[in-house]
């Protein structure tokens, strides 16, 4: 009887919280999974950055990718480890460099999903001095537009935004042409969108997914940062619930992303998906707070399952199936029981389900002792330090860590 060892790395910038978390719990975990004769443990890494041979082989089985969306020499490196040592990462990293919002949107329009009215807007400056073939290009291509006719078209009042997304960089609502040219002119070199606005919407939820797992969370867009996913629990009905994890993980099991979020806008019984290129999510407890528990604990559920198994990566990604079903003659509730069925095969769902259930059923029990542990709150507190001013870093500590306390009460696990 052998032991085997699964190797997990976490390709990291500037995490601080769930790294720790996720570490934390393992340790407590100290699994040691049968695997036929043998037994299986589980070794966590943080990826060092230095020069690589492309031939040298990867040792890890799975990588946990947050760095490579902006930081390139990781993101070749883990590109090599899919090609040449049958990696599988979370996400994709063709996928993540290469789908960006718009074409998110461009994508579940096909597939039949209710996304508001968009267009997408030539910029309004350029880089002349290091582009010299634009002027002509505009010259002979640029057909002079006014933006109050797409305005017309695409609905008033409309956002004005990037059309790769983020952070809500230079997001504006416009409701006249006035306002509409302002943030235009205000757009620069950037690309942008003008999407119809969902007014009067009763819901907004975002909804994460990490593999085959999904939490929805009321979301309050007014609200200051840290309060922003609020607290509500059980906040819709089961159905919606259920509607937005088929959209989450139709959405990830096209774009080949293991951890994404979807903001969808709730009106008059319509789900409108409207920010859903997010793969590689917020992870950080100074906005998940109340929710982080369960976004670590997924981590943890989805990095064991893919690991033990040696989950192959999709290569590529394969969307024909997807498009079979948007061109059968159904309603579109049906395509998308059969999208989301595509999504559940290639996640593994019932494998995971099983898999979850057999050897992970202590693992809430395990991590409960850990969000309750002094090692967590200082984990919290050094997130917070790094991103509070110093006066505001006991307060806020406080509250993020009464807020996973919360969670805790509010979750029970079974011991
Ligand atoms: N079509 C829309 N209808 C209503 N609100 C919108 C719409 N698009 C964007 N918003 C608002 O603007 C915010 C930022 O836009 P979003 O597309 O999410 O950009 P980002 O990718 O920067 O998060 C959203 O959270 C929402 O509050
Ligand atoms: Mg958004």
């Amino acid at each position: 009887m052998a032991e085997i060892t699964r190797y997990i790395g976490l390709s990291l910038g500037a995490d601080i919280c769930w790294p720790a978390a996720f570490e934390g719990v393992m340790k407590r975990l100290d699994l040691r999974i049968p695997h036929g004769a043998d037994t299986m443990k589980f070794d966590v890494e943080r990826i060092s950055i230095e020069p690589f041979n492309l031939r040298q082989k990867v040792k890890y089985d799975v990588v946990i990718d947050r760095l490579t969306h902006w930081y390139h020499a990781s993101r070749e490196w883990i590109k090599k480890g899919i090609l040449m040592d049958d990696l599988y990462v979370f996400n994709n990293p063709w996928s993540v460099q290469s789908n960006e919002k718009h074409t998110s949107y461009a994508a579940m329009m096909a597939l039949g999903m209710p996304i508001p009215e968009t267009w997408m807007i030539p910029p309004k400056a350029y880089d002349l001095q290091n582009q010299p073939d634009v002027k002509l290009t505009l010259q002979k291509y640029g057909k002079l537009f006014d933006l109050k006719n797409v305005g017309d078209q695409v609905g008033w009042p409309f956002f004005l935004k990037p059309y790769d997304g983020g952070g809500w960089r230079a997001v504006t609502r416009v409701a006249d042409p006035k306002a509409a040219w302002k943030a235009y002119e205000n757009s620069g070199r950037m690309v942008m969108h003008a999407q119809q606005s969902v007014e009067g919407f009763d819901r907004f939820v975002r909804c994460i997914g990490f593999g085959p797992q999904t939490h929805c969370v009321s979301y309050d867009p007014s609200a200051p940062l840290h309060d922003r996913y609020t607290m509500k629990t059980n906040f819709m009905p089961a159905t919606d619930v259920e509607h937005l994890r088929k959209v989450t993980l139709t959405i990830n099991a096209f774009f080949g992303w293991d951890f994404n979020s979807c903001e969808a806008l709730h009106r008059d019984g319509t789900w409108y998906p409207i920010d859903y290129a997010n793969p590689c999510p917020d992870s950080q407890v100074t906005s998940l707070h109340y929710h982080w528990p369960w976004l670590v604990k997924s981590y943890l559920r989805w990095a064991i399952f893919t690991a033990a198994t040696k989950k192959p990566m999709r290569k590529t990604l394969d969307w024909e199936p997807f498009y079979k079903v948007a061109a059968m003659d159904l309603p579109y509730a049906e395509k998308l029981d059969r999208y989301a069925a595509i999504a559940d095969e290639r996640l593994q769902t019932a494998q995971f389900t099983e898999f979850s259930a057999r050897h992970l059923s202590h693992l809430d029990a395990v991590a409960d002792d850990y969000f309750a542990s002094a090692e967590c709150k200082a984990a919290v507190r050094e997130k917070t330090a790094a991103l509070f001013p110093a006066h505001e870093v006991e307060r806020f500590s406080e509250l993020f860590f009464s807020r996973v306390q919360q969670y805790r009460a509010d979750n029970p696990p079974q011991r």
